[in-house]
């Protein structure tokens, strides 16, 4: 009789390289966003090139923001989550890499083509047809590895972030193909197939279900795996988590006609979308109470542990951003939201607060275990960069929130004889401080990451990189 062993390992990787090429892209789109809220404020800063204009920049921030830093912070995450809750492998380690490296190929072409102008039009889905075809490459390959890896589960159930993760590849995959049928008629270029109120309705299903997808159901995944992990106390309630998942991903599909309100669009489209979106709030509320009530017995742990500070104002902005959001589905309150400044506001406190903090909350736990190490570098680098950055946010929030009330009210004010009291351009003159607060706000949160960047360099040079974690050795007789 022989006895052989067999070890189990976590894939860890392709988790290392996703997690720290998000802090890069990272760096980069917020870089680009300052460079677009300085124009706005001095255009001459485009200096008549044409790939520094705001029109070829403002793409290419939003893309390398919510695609480069977002999507390798959702990669990342999903690998390292699906592996530890179904305690298995990676399914297809090979096809895992393949995604890594096809998913930078596909930043660098977004890059590039965008800064030289070539693009569809459509926010979001500005990438040109081949781009779009590597992209489906890359997430079909994503979805083998993700769901093969649940299936060769050792675990008996599905554990809830899965299921968010799950959620978010598939919409993913619909909302791109949908969106992006195209007719190429050069290498490069190619003809929308929708046309008028339909391209404006297909769009919207897509650019809302982006957000609702890409930016809040994944990162909905992160806060059931990492809030209970950091706080060390389990999920508040099950039972909510899997109300919550099946309201939040029913309801996000119809709410999209709210970015539509006051359109050719018909205005039964329209009422619907504002009805889902009232409704949305419940189910968003929902998952923050339950990320919030996690907590209970453990909020001490804020006063010393930075990452669960991170998380935890990320559910906070989390919070705000869906009680606003349905609000400004009000078609009285978009009739005076709608255009300005006040959208922008809504969309970074989502961006910078939620997504953001939420990634780097998660990065800050990761990091030092894919690198051999029990915590980062320097935690009072990490106390530092979580107040700079919260500053940043409010400065940021709040001056577009003044800014875009100010903007709606002056462009509906009408005098005695029924002409408009102010012209545009007066608008734009007097926006010009609250511009000059966002970059100011811009520049810290920029700052905070640049903190981040020199924590995680350290924290890689003191450690070790790890390419895989035992966690069990099995004998068997044979
Ligand atoms: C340094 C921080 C940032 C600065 C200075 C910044 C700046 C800007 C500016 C100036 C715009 C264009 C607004 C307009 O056209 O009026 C914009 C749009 C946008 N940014 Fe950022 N941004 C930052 C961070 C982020 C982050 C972290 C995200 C996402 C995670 C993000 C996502 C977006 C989105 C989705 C839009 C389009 C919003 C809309 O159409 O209403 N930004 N940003
Ligand atoms: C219950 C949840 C939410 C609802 C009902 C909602 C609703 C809205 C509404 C009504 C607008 C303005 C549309 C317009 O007048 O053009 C908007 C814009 C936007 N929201 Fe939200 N929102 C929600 C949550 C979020 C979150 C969590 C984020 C970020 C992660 C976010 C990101 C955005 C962005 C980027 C835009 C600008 C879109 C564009 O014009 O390019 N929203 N949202």
């Amino acid at each position: 009789m022989t006895t052989a062993s067999t070890t189990e390992f976590f894939d860890y990787k392709v988790v290392r390289q996703f997690a720290v090429m998000s802090v890069i892209w990272g760096i980069v789109g917020l870089l680009v966003g300052l460079v677009i809220a300085a124009q706005l404020i001095w255009p001459a800063l485009n200096f008549d090139l044409p790939f520094l204009t705001y029109g070829r920049l403002r793409p290419l921030h939003t893309n390398a923001i919510i695609f480069a830093f977002g999507g390798c912070a959702l990669f990342g995450t999903s690998y390292y989550i699906v592996q530890r809750t179904c305690q298995t492998r990676l399914f297809l380690p090979k096809l895992a890499s393949f995604t890594f490296w096809g998913w930078q190929l596909v930043i660098l072409c977004a890059a590039l083509s965008l800064i030289f102008g070539f693009t569809t039009g459509n926010e979001y889905a500005e990438l040109e047809w081949p781009i779009d075809i590597l992209i489906t490459v890359v997430w079909v390959a994503y979805a083998l590895v993700f769901f093969g890896t649940i299936a060769i589960r050792r675990t008996p159930h599905i554990y809830v972030a899965n299921w968010f993760f799950g959620a978010f590849i598939i919409a993913v995959a619909i909302l791109h193909l949908l969106r992006s049928v195209e007719i190429p008629y050069s290498l490069m270029r190619s003809y929308p197939v929708y046309a008028g109120v339909q391209d404006a309705m297909i769009q919207w299903w897509y650019g809302h279900n982006a957000v609702g997808f890409f930016l809040t159901a994944a990162f909905l995944g992160m806060v059931y795996y990492f809030i209970p992990k950091a706080a060390g106390r389990p999920i508040y309630s099950y039972r909510l988590s899997v109300v919550h998942f099946w309201a939040l991903i029913f309801t996000y599909m119809w709410a999209g006609p709210h970015h539509l309100l006051y359109t050719a669009l018909p205005d039964w489209a329209q009422s619907l979308g504002m009805l889902f979106s009232l409704i949305l709030l419940v189910p968003s509320w929902g998952g923050m109470i339950n990320g919030m009530m996690t907590l209970s017995g453990a909020w001490y742990k804020l006063r010393t542990d930075p990452v669960l500070k991170f998380l935890v104002v990320a559910l906070t902005f989390y919070g705000m951003s869906t009680f606003e959001g349905p609000m400004l589905s009000v078609k009285t309150i978009n009739a005076l939201s709608h255009y300005t400044d006040w959208t922008v506001g809504h969309a970074h406190s989502g961006a910078l607060g939620w997504n953001g903090f939420l990634i780097f909350g998660a990065l800050y736990y990761l990091i030092p275990r894919l690198f051999g190490q029990t915590k980062m570098w320097s935690v009072s680098l990490m106390n530092t960069h979580f107040w700079i950055g919260t500053i940043g946010i409010v400065l940021y929030v709040a001056s577009l929130w003044v800014a875009g009330v100010m903007q709606g009210l002056m462009w509906r004010a009408v005098g005695e004889d029924g002409t408009l009291v102010y012209t545009f351009i007066e608008s734009v003159k007097y926006s010009y401080p609250f511009w000059v607060i966002r970059l100011v706000g811009g520049l810290l949160y920029f700052v905070g990451m640049l903190l981040m960047l020199y924590n995680v360099l350290k924290t890689i040079g003191a450690g070790k990189a790890v390419d895989a974690e035992v966690f069990a050795t099995a004998s068997a007789k044979a």
